[in-house]
Parts: C-alpha cells; structure tokens; sequence
C-alpha cells in the first residue's frame, strides 16, 4: 500500500529524486502560507502543482513557488503521477470530496482542520481510509506542533504538576465578518480547543455545554463571546471562551491546573517593551505569526512521513464534539456526547 514516503526514498515518478513533490489544493491564506513554507522552510519537498477555482490565485502562488503547475482541474492534480501528495486548504466545504480523491488514488493527503464539516462525511472518509488498509490522512490541527503546547503536554506527561484537574482556554480574534452564525464559532475557531484537549489528556471529551452572555456590541449580530465546558472521560474540565471580536489583536493561551501546581501557555513573543509607564508585549493580528513555526513543523513532519498528526479518527472525533457543542448552543442545554466505537486504527 502507497504511505507517506519516508525520509531519503525516492518519489516513484521521480526518477530517483528524494524531493516530494506536493500538490496543493485552495491557493487562498492558507494555502499559500504552505506553499511559501514547503517552497523555502521545509526540507525535501516542494510545490509540484497547484489548483483553485481562482486561477489567478493559483497562479500567483504558482509563480512564486519555483514554477509549479497550474492545474485546470482539482481531480487531474489528484491523479497526477508527477504529484507524490496533496495538501487541503480550499474551503471546508470541498474537503470530503477532495481527500476521497485523495484516497482513491493511494495517494497521502494533509487535509486543513475541519476534516469535514460534519461528523456523517467524516465517518465517510474514515470508511474509505479503512478500506484502503493503511494511513493516508492528515489532518491540519498544527496545534500539536506548537512548541509550547508540546512544551505544556511534556510536563503534563511528566508528572511535573500531578494530576490534571481543569484547563481554562482563551481563544481570541481581533474581528469576524459581520453577521457569522455562532456555530462558527465552535467548527471554525474552538474546534482547535477541542482537538488539543483531546490530545493533552489523551481523552475523549463526553458532555459539553455552550454558555454566552449577551453578545458584544461589536459582533455584528453574532452570539460572541462564547463559552463552552466540557468534560472528558475521567472527569477533567475544560472551559473554552472563544472571542472573535475582541478587537486588540489575536491570541490563544490556556493554564492548566493539576493536583500539584499550574501550567500556564502564553501568548509569544518573550520579547516586551517597558516604557513611559506601561509594561506591553507586541500581539500579532491574526494565527498565521502565533502559530508559524506550527506550521512549519506540522508540513516537515507531514513530508517526513512521520504521522505525528492529528489522524482521520481526530478529525472525526473533533468535528462529532463540535455538532454536540454547536446543539447545546442551539438548545442551551449540555448535550452528552457519545461517539461511536472507534474504528481498529489504520496503520501507518
Ligand atoms: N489550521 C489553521 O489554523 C487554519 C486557519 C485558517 C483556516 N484554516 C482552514 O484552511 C482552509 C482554507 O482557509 P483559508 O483561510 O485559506 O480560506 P481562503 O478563503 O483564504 O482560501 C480558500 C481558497 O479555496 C478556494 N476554493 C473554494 N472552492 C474551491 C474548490 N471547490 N476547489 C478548489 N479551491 C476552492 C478559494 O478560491 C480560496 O482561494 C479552510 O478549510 C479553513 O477552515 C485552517
């Protein structure tokens, strides 16, 4: 079965080059953020092709990665045997067809977090992940990557503070368009808190409640802020105020607290400024500088083919507890959440 090639094997249409080359899908933000990094920060990879409804996007991310093919259709870059791999990032919508192409033509796919936007087409990709036999699928929660969320989980993991009892999370933008509904709150923005609880405590999440005092003046209508709790397996608490017009620029920190002591995540840079009787650290205006060097080392694990990334079962698994978050929103009322048996996992 075609895995992600492992690090000095050959490309099978390469002839003989050790380069991977990766076709992208979706040339907006994202996708041209991971061009510019598999182009000049990762090692051993580089942008075979690209492909967007927006050809001119397409092309200009195109030219400035080293001239890589501009595809006229999605599936053809798929198919591709000049292309080793594909990497997600048009919108959410597009996702299941696209890592189904994925998967159908043997081929590994780092898919942009969500998976899909529902738990039913996530199932699907599971299915024919399952089917395939081994791992194909990557899901873009690059939070793992973060050196201080690793650096928080090492200590968790370590026993350094005992016993985890609760995490209080803080997820904030500057400003959202006008008029978003609240749920996208919870599958757009949260969904990256509910992934990284399930990882830091390797536990399943199995209640959560959608809490929101009344909306800022700010939100445009939208039911912001939020905040959700949620409960894992062995009882741990998790509370999530995510903020998405908060105005003063972007920022994502957390502090978990344990039997024997906190751990606090702030937010970078190290670097403040004291001065005229002020003590300011500078915040950046959105994820891309907070979460850069995630992302770079998100895509060099991805070509390395590690598979330390979130798999197709956390990318199920998020998207299931975001549908129950966005029901208790909906409602007012906790909803349990029960997912289903988790499928025997695909080998890498
Ligand atoms: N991991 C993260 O931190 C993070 C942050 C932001 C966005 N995302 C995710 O990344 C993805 C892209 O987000 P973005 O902020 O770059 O959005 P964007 O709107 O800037 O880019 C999306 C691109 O997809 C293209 N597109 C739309 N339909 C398409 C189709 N059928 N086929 C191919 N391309 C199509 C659009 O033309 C656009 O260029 C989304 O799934 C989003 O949820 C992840």
């Amino acid at each position: 079965m075609t895995t992600m090639l492992e690090p000095g094997q050959a490309g099978a249409a390469s002839g003989g080059s050790a380069v991977k080359r990766i076709g992208i899908i979706g040339t907006g933000i994202m996708g041209a953020d991971h061009a510019r990094l598999l182009t000049g920060a990762v090692s051993g990879a580089s942008v075979g092709g690209v492909f967007d409804v927006d050809a001119d996007r397409a092309g200009g991310v195109a030219a400035r990665s080293g001239g890589a093919r501009v595809f006229a259709d999605p599936h053809t870059l798929i198919d591709d045997d000049d292309i080793d791999a594909v990497l997600i990032a048009s919108s959410d919508a597009t996702h299941e067809e696209y890592v189904l192409a994925c998967v159908s033509a043997g081929k590994p796919v780092l898919c942009e977090k969500p998976l899909a936007p529902s738990a039913g087409a996530c199932a699907r990709i599971l299915e024919a992940e399952a089917a395939h036999g081994s791992r194909l699928i990557t899901v873009g929660f690059m939070r793992r990557f973060d050196p201080g969320y690793t650096a928080l989980k090492a200590m968790l993991d370590d026993g350094a503070v005992g016993a985890p009892l609760m995490i209080h999370h803080v997820h904030r933008n500057p400003a959202a368009v006008p008029g978003l509904p609240g749920s996208a709150l919870i599958t757009n923005s949260a969904v990256h808190e509910l992934d990284i609880t399930r990882w830091l405590f390797g536990e399943e999440i199995v209640e959560v409640a959608v809490h929101t005092p009344r909306p800022s003046t700010r939100a445009g209508g939208t039911r912001d802020p939020q905040l959700l709790v949620l409960t894992t397996e062995s009882g741990i608490l998790a509370d999530v105020e995510i903020f998405v017009n908060a105005r003063y620029g972007y920022e994502v920190r957390c502090e978990l607290v344990a039997e024997e002591g906190t751990v606090t995540l702030d937010a970078p840079p190290p670097t403040s400024l004291r001065r005229g009787g002020l003590h300011a650290r500078e915040l950046p205006a959105d994820w891309r500088p907070r979460f850069a060097e995630a992302y770079r080392l998100e895509l060099q694990d991805w070509v390395d083919g590690t598979h330390r990334g979130a798999s197709a079962w956390d990318g199920f698994a998020a998207t299931f507890v975001a549908e129950a978050c966005v029901a208790a929103l909906d409602s007012g009322e906790r909803r349990t959440v029960r997912l289903p048996d988790r499928a025997p996992p695909v080998s890498a």
